[in-house]
C-alpha cells in the first residue's frame, strides 16, 4: 500500500476480531522491527511476541489496554545496550523503541492489520509477569489484530492541530 494511504487510513483500534494473526505476517512485523534505524545502530530493542493463550492472558492481566487483541508486541529495550549522547548523557533507548514500534504499526496497517500504541501499564508488573531481565524495560505495547466490524476512531483521532501550530518554517 502507498505510504500516504497508510497514514490516512490508520487509526488506533481498540476492538479486534478473534482471528489470529498469521505467522507470515508476524515474521514481516519482526523484519520491520529488525531493520528499523537505532542510535549508532546499537539495536537495543528486545521484542516479545505475545501470541500464546498464556502470554496474552498475562498481558491482559497487566493492562486493560491490551484490549482483546490476539497478538501483543511488547517492545522493550536493553537499557545497557542503547547508545548514549555523550553531551547530555541521554539514552536513545526510548527513541529506538518508538521507531521500532512505529515501523511495526505501519507495517501492520500495510498488511491489513490494525493496532493501538499503548503506554497505560505498570512496567514493573510486566517485568514480573514475563520475568524480564533487570536491564530490559518494557517501553511500548502494541496490540495487533484484525479490526472488529464496529472498530471506529475516537473523536481524538480527528483533533490534529494545524501545521502552523506544530511546525516552524524558518
Ligand atoms: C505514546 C503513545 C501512548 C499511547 N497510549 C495509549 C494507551 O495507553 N491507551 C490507548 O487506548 N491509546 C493510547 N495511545 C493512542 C492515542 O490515544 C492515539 O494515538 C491518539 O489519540 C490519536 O488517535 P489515533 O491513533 O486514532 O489517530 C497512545 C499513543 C501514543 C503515541
Amino acid at each position: 500500500m502507498e505510504l500516504s494511504k497508510i497514514f490516512e487510513e490508520r487509526f488506533s483500534v481498540r476492538s479486534f476480531k478473534d482471528t489470529p494473526v498469521e505467522d507470515s505476517k508476524i515474521d514481516a512485523l519482526l523484519e520491520a522491527m529488525r531493520i528499523a534505524p537505532t542510535g549508532h545502530n546499537d539495536q537495543p530493542q528486545r521484542v516479545y511476541v505475545l501470541k500464546s493463550e498464556d502470554a496474552v492472558a498475562k498481558v491482559r492481566a497487566c493492562t486493560k489496554c491490551a484490549f482483546n487483541a490476539p497478538l501483543v508486541m511488547m517492545v522493550c529495550a536493553d537499557m545497557t545496550a542503547a547508545w548514549r549522547n555523550r553531551y547530555s548523557g541521554r539514552s536513545a533507548a526510548e527513541t529506538d523503541a518508538a521507531i521500532v514500534t512505529a515501523y511495526m504499526m505501519l507495517k501492520a496497517q500495510d498488511m491489513g492489520l490494525t493496532s493501538c500504541w499503548v503506554h497505560h501499564y505498570d512496567p514493573q508488573k510486566l517485568k514480573d509477569a514475563f520475568s524480564l531481565p533487570e536491564n530490559v524495560e518494557p517501553l511500548n505495547l502494541l496490540p495487533i489484530g484484525y479490526a472488529a466490524e464496529d472498530a471506529a476512531p475516537l473523536p481524538m483521532h480527528f483533533e490534529s492541530k494545524p501545521i502552523e501550530e506544530l511546525a516552524t518554517i524558518l
